[in-house]
């Protein structure tokens, strides 16, 4: 079983003989290893059972770094990032060849990221490689925002968890790049699109529909699923026509009278995206341990960090892909 704890000289001897570590982000946690390495990159796929067409995010300790790891950081994305790094913003950016090919499944970008957590960061100062990390979870699952959570999945796996608490954030990063001068979002998340296009001054176009053919493989509809089968829509409407004893219910705010309240969740009783944000994985992680069949959910308001939370209802509710 992993060891749970704070050492991060053990992380860091732990990276450095290429096996993996969990480590927190401020986001979800990571499942960590040596991004130059690509013995310590293949476990990491193997170790999620992640398919190796689903490329992972480099984290790094500095914007400085970047011109390691690409020859072209364009002025729009450089400027994002002055912004938001350390913090929830991954960039897309032609990659160098020390990125091996299966860090980014033989795709032409890298994806980048300054996490904001002390502990990582630290951790990422101490060693000289950066860190591929997915999300710390088998693939397609719930993305974990506790140390707990990932040693219910990964313990056995794993050797290390670094404890940095429960995840400020709660949604992955915002994935944005650029083609020409269009600046492109391919993943919703801790960055909403109103706060990218006022930094960047132009307009973003979000490229990550749920329906939509897979441009970037993280993006297939199914995902962040629960075991349980999950309806997205009207809480009331499907109340009507399902049994109450058989739900569990995740709302934002709202407490339902036909279902008794043990069974019930909400994101945020005062209505705060930000918190709901917080609270969104683990609440469908322990809706998911109930003795329920059904999980019935909300979409929340679509602005802001909302849309992030919706898109990832959305992928939930689609359920497992096998
Ligand atoms: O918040 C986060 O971003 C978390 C924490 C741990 O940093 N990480 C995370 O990683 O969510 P993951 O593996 O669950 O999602 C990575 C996604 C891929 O599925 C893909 O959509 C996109 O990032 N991606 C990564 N590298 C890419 C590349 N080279 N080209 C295109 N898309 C890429
Ligand atoms: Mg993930």
């Amino acid at each position: 079983m992993a060891l749970i704890g704070t050492d991060i000289l053990k992380a860091a001897a732990i990276l450095k003989q290429n096996a993996l570590v969990a480590i927190p982000t401020e986001t979800v946690y990571g499942l960590a290893g040596n991004a130059l390495n690509a013995d310590a990159v293949t476990k990491i796929f193997e170790t999620k059972n992640r398919p190796s067409f689903d490329p992972l995010i480099v984290h790094i300790h500095q914007i400085d770094e970047v011109t390691k790891y690409t020859p072209q950081f364009h002025p729009t994305l450089a400027k994002l990032a002055e912004a938001f790094w350390p913090g929830p913003l991954t960039v897309l950016v032609p990659r160098r060849e020390i990125i091996p090919d299966l860090v980014c499944s033989g795709l032409p970008q890298v994806a980048l990221r300054v996490p904001a957590h002390p502990l990582t960061l630290a951790l990422l100062k101490s060693i000289d490689f950066p860190l591929a990390a997915p999300s710390a979870n088998p693939f397609g699952y719930i993305s974990p925002t506790m140390p707990q959570h990932v040693a219910a999945q990964l313990g056995d796996k794993i050797d290390y968890i670094l404890d940095g608490g429960p995840c400020r954030v709660g949604i992955e990063s915002s994935i944005v790049g650029m083609e020409d001068d269009e600046l492109c979002m391919y993943r919703l998340g801790g960055i909403s699109k109103e706060e990218i296009e006022q930094v960047a001054g132009q307009q973003v176009l979000i490229k990550s529909q749920v329906q939509e053919k897979v441009l970037a493989p993280g993006q297939l509809s199914s995902h962040y699923a629960p075991d349980k089968k999950m309806i997205l829509g009207d809480i009331a409407y499907w109340l009507a026509n399902t049994d109450p004893k058989e739900v569990g219910i995740l709302s934002f705010s709202k407490i339902y009278d036909e279902v008794e309240e043990s069974r019930q969740i909400q994101l945020s009783v005062k209505e705060d995206l930000r918190e709901a944000a917080q609270n969104l994985f683990a609440a469908l992680r322990i809706l998911d341990n109930m003795p329920v069949t059904t999980i019935l959910a909300e979409p929340l308001p679509d602005i802001g960090l909302g849309r992030a939370i919706n898109d990832r209802l959305k992928r939930a509710a689609v359920g497992k892909a096998d």
